[in-house]
């Protein structure tokens, strides 16, 4: 997610806005910039890559002004490159803004814009907020902000300057975090206190449709109905390593926690409840072949090649069109069937993995349509594609892919729900379909409520070296992720299998030292994997049940039970995954493993 840093006292703001910066690293981003007002101008640096490029573009250079904004980007909108790294300008050049967040509605306010004479030359949704406080402006910057961000829909923390009042530093948010920091005689607005830690622990936290106009003698706080508000002080008491994680102990355990957050961040602004469909803005150009391709082939590598599963089990269910899954690594190496009526989707939340792009340059030489959905914004399957849906997930900084994989079946949804109401599913269904997407988000908060739970059942089975996972249906992927999970940090041997297969030969290993984790919310196998249950009890296995909350069969034969909220049986993969997640991760805490970076992974597989 990207970062803000403002700055306004009796010191130089440049070494502050780039110390901020640095401490903003940990967040992942792709492109960085500044915004001073000095001796009645702006000076606006930006550079693509790392903060130390920006530094050392910056060296040398003489910029005594004391108010500043300064801002990492992790593209949403447009490429990761300089020109549409933040901060943006106004038509003047004379005001500066730097945005975290999504402005769902800057296409439409771009346009008014434009048809009032405002010239754009990014690729961004930032910009719009620039030339949105130019256009309101008549003497005040907070008014003009205000107004401006009545106008917003999305989410938003931003921070103004502006050469016409060089004194004044306004912020405003909206879903996106930010805070004042208070210190004598100078103050901070940041999106997160580890950038102003160094400075003041002395901080305000802002509410959403709040702002903050901080000055050099002080500062205010108000709604953006110009209401004033007293906004408490508060003292800081964490420790740099734990504010950069949020407080939780690991990145993993931050961004499992995140899910409820990124997956109502894959839906925002894409479901059209009034006629059941999804809107991909990304699928827009592509939307006639879609209503005539006859296959569709998914490939993806690890946790995106899981997701893919999913993926297939959903699309041909609501879609009802075929779909093949296949490892990317495999298809690229044989000579796979791909004519005109194929169209190939690449899954890949770094849009780097080197055998999902070459799979994917494969399928484009054979004819195929080709699609991205990742959720690195600028990254080369999503260049490369030509069309597709970005996730929106924020930087995955945990090498174990825990949030992507949750937002990419989000984005399959979608993408089946698209689909489908091409192909002949009714508007009913599809509304049908959004109203449990809706409740998604609340339903994975309620999962991680139960994070004590499955402390202590981790703890029970910490010492175990072997973990059966079984489901079926759109949840055998998930049995397959929860083993992945638990191997790929804990080093413990997990297999996961479709409930069925198990009698084939998994039953064998079977005994009172086989902890067996079945998923068995009530969908269509519900009644068949309760068999599946009878068969590991009889050999007295150990199990571990994810149940609905009002089950009892399932229950009664489990030696532990995880309760999940209903919902409908295509979308119980996005709310089985998070209590194995979190079992993976406390299994692998209590091992003594590094959970965050486990041996011999890497977050990015760009060789072979
Ligand atoms: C597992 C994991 C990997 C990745 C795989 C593909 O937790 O993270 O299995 O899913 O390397 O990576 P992307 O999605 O970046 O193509």
């Amino acid at each position: 997610m990207c970062g803000i840093v403002g700055y306004m006292g009796r010191h130089q703001a440049l070494p502050i806005l780039i110390d901020g910066l640095k401490r903003l690293e940990y967040r992942g981003y792709d492109s960085a910039g500044i915004a001073i007002v000095d001796d009645g101008r702006i000076i606006l640096e930006k550079t693509e890559g790392k903060i130390s490029e920006l530094e050392a573009h910056l060296a040398g250079m003489k910029c005594p002004g004391v108010a500043g904004i300064a801002h990492t980007r992790w593209a949403t909108h447009g490429e990761p490159n300089k020109k549409n790294a933040h901060p943006h300008i106004d038509c003047t050049g004379t005001l500066a803004v730097a945005h975290n967040g999504i402005i769902e509605n800057y296409q439409i306010l771009k346009k008014r814009l434009q048809d009032k004479g405002h010239r754009f030359i990014t690729d961004t949704d930032t910009e719009v907020i620039a030339h949105l406080v130019e256009d309101h402006y008549t003497g005040a910057l907070e008014d003009a902000v205000r107004k401006a961000a009545k106008q917003l829909e999305g989410t938003y923390g931003i921070v103004v300057l502006s050469t016409k009042e060089p004194d004044k530093i306004v912020g405003v948010r909206n879903g996106s975090p930010l805070v004042v920091g208070v210190a004598d005689d100078e103050y901070f607005l940041a999106s997160d206190v580890s950038a102003i830690l160094k400075h003041t622990r002395q901080v305000i936290y802002l509410d959403d449709r709040e702002m903050a106009i901080i000055e050099p003698t002080g500062f205010k706080t108000m709604t953006i109905d110009a209401i004033a508000v007293d906004k408490a002080i508060h003292e800081v008491d964490w420790d740099l390593d734990m504010i950069e994680k949020g407080g939780f102990p690991h990145f993993m355990l931050k961004e499992i926690f995140e899910q409820p957050e990124t997956i109502r961040n894959a839906m925002r602004g894409r479901l059209v409840h009034a006629t059941g469909e999804a809107k991909l803005g990304g699928l827009q150009e592509v939307l006639p072949t879609l209503r005539e391709f006859n296959r569709l082939v998914l490939l993806g590598c690890g946790t995106s090649w899981h997701a893919a599963l999913i993926g297939e089990y959903i699309i041909e269910e609501y879609a009802r069109v075929p779909v093949e899954v296949e490892y990317a690594s495999e298809f690229r190496y044989r000579n796979p069937i791909i004519d005109r009526g194929t169209v190939t989707v690449a899954i890949s939340q770094s849009g780097e993995t080197i055998d999902t792009l070459e799979a994917m340059r494969e399928a484009k030489r054979k004819g195929s349509r080709t699609l991205g959905v990742c959720n690195v914004v600028g990254s080369t399957i999503a260049r490369e594609s030509g069309d597709g849906v970005y996730i929106h997930a924020g930087p995955e900084i945990g090498v174990a892919s825990t949030k992507a994989f949750t937002s990419q079946i989000t984005v399959l949804s979608l993408f089946a729900l698209l689909l489908g109401r091409m192909r002949g599913m009714s508007a009913s269904q599809g509304q049908e379909i959004i109203q449990a997407l809706q409740e998604i988000p609340g339903q994975v908060q309620r999962i991680l409520d139960k994070n004590d739970q499955i402390y202590e059942i981790a703890q029970a089975y910490c010492h175990h070296s072997n973990f059966l996972y079984l489901g079926r249906g759109s949840n055998f992927p998930v049995a397959l992720e929860g083993a992945l999970k638990l191997k790929e940090i804990s080093y413990v041997h997990a297999e996961g299998y479709p409930a069925a297969e198990m009698k084939h030969g998994p039953i064998a290993l079977i005994d009172e030292n086989m902890p067996v984790v079945v998923i068995c919310p009530k969908d269509a196998a519900y009644k068949k994997i309760l068999g599946n249950i009878a068969e590991v009890k009889a050999r007295k296995g150990r199990l571990i049940v994810i149940a609905n909350e009002d089950d009892t069969d399932a229950s009664d034969a489990a030696d532990h039970v995880i309760k999940i909220p209903k919902t409908l049986d295509m979308l119980y993969p996005v709310l089985a995954v998070v209590p194995l997640q979190l079992l993976a991760y406390h299994i692998a805490v209590l091992r003594g493993c590094n959970v965050d970076q486990p041996r011999n992974l890497a977050k990015s597989v760009t060789v072979e």
